[in-house]
């Protein structure tokens, strides 16, 4: 216990998110310090330019000496060692916020992996979080942190379903007495909505964009459910028989049909969680409904459409973006990493 309360003096408590798209860190008593891309810039003797927002900005616009990496895919660690060069500049950044000596010892960390990675995966993150600096390090479920995250009442004996949609995945839960009763995940995100939008421009308007141009476009004008107020977006990318630049005008109605064929895995996902419920816990969500989590959440129209599909309620979490680290934050404030 002594020594328990020593360490928790002497180091800082940090929660990660480690995501596909983005990287989030909570420090203990200060709440989240870091939100960044989850992208590193390297030139070709492997040194490091640049690391989360100034790393992003070079995406698609690289010299050929430079490379923009993104070192997650799916939700887990695609490039080992460009993982840790992130997470060790993330994590010396969250340690500038805390007093001289809690950096003493090293950081006991929380960190957020996808439900259904396999063991060698959940090592391999381990791992990386030790060899950029971490002491104690324990793993959690990424829809059980955005659960607690949100707010929902998972303690409770009452079925919750939570569903995270991130960038490279979507997780899908229903959790009750603080244990994930069912699960689906697909690695099916934000990602996969920019390369449907890419594709289209493609083959509809003859148009090459970049993954960046391609995001905005979901962002600007993307929906997953008629709207009221479809808009009209100037795109400019190159054009792909005579490689000249051009602008085309594209609208959110047909930027929603090329977006259709990866919606519908994610509300496929959602609809196999569903089945795999227990009856009595299955019925508790016609009250406690569908909680949206993840970037991926704040798309126009989704949570209607995953509404109409399933005849549930379904919500939108307040901060859906900060949902996974948020939960991260509040195990370690309760004390979660020394009681386990
Ligand atoms: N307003 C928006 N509309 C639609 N999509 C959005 C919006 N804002 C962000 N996104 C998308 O959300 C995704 C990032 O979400 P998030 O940060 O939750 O992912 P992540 O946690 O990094 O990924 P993962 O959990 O899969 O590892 C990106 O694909 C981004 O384009
Ligand atoms: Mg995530």
């Amino acid at each position: 216990m002594l020594m328990q309360k020593l360490i928790r003096f002497f180091s800082t408590d940090i929660g990660i998110d480690l995501g596909t798209a983005n990287s989030l860190v909570y420090v203990r008593d200060n709440g989240v310090v870091v939100n960044e891309p989850s992208v590193v810039a390297i030139n070709d003797k492997s040194e490091v330019l640049a690391v989360g927002e100034d790393a992003k900005k070079m995406l698609g616009k690289t010299p050929i000496n430079i490379k923009a990496i993104r070192p997650m895919k799916d939700g887990v660690i695609a490039d080992f060692d460009i993982t840790e060069v992130m997470l060790r500049t993330f994590i010396q950044k969250a340690q500038t916020c805390v007093p001289w000596y809690q950096r003493l010892l090293r950081p006991s960390i929380i960190i957020a992996v996808p439900s259904e990675i396999t063991e060698v995966e959940r090592r391999a993150v381990k791992e990386s979080a030790k060899k950029a600096g971490a002491g104690d390090v324990m793993i959690v479920e990424e829809p059980m942190a955005a659960a607690v995250g949100v707010g929902l009442p998972v303690y409770e004996p009452r079925g919750n379903m939570i569903v995270d949609i991130g960038g490279g995945t979507t997780e899908v839960a229903v959790i009750s007495l603080s244990g994930i009763v069912a699960t689906k995940g697909v690695k099916v995100g934000g990602d996969e909505l920019d390369r449907a939008i890419v594709q289209h421009m493609k083959r509809n308007h003859n148009l090459m964009i970049g993954e960046l141009t391609a995001e905005q476009i979901k962002i600007k004008i993307g929906s997953a459910y008629p709207l009221e107020d479809d808009k009209v977006l100037e795109v400019r990318g190159m054009d792909m028989n005579s490689r000249i630049p051009k602008t085309v005008k594209v609208t959110g109605e047909e930027i929603r049909r090329a977006l259709m064929e990866p919606i519908t895995v994610v509300v496929e996902a959602v609809r196999i969680a569903l089945d795999k419920c227990p009856p009595d816990i299955a019925a508790d969500l016609i009250d406690s409904g569908i909680m949206l989590a993840g970037g991926g959440a704040v798309l126009k129209g989704l949570d209607r459409l995953i509404s109409e599909e399933t005849g549930l309620p379904v919500f939108v979490s307040e901060d859906p973006l900060n949902a996974v680290v948020t939960g991260t934050g509040i195990m370690l404030q309760n004390d979660l990493i020394y009681r386990n």
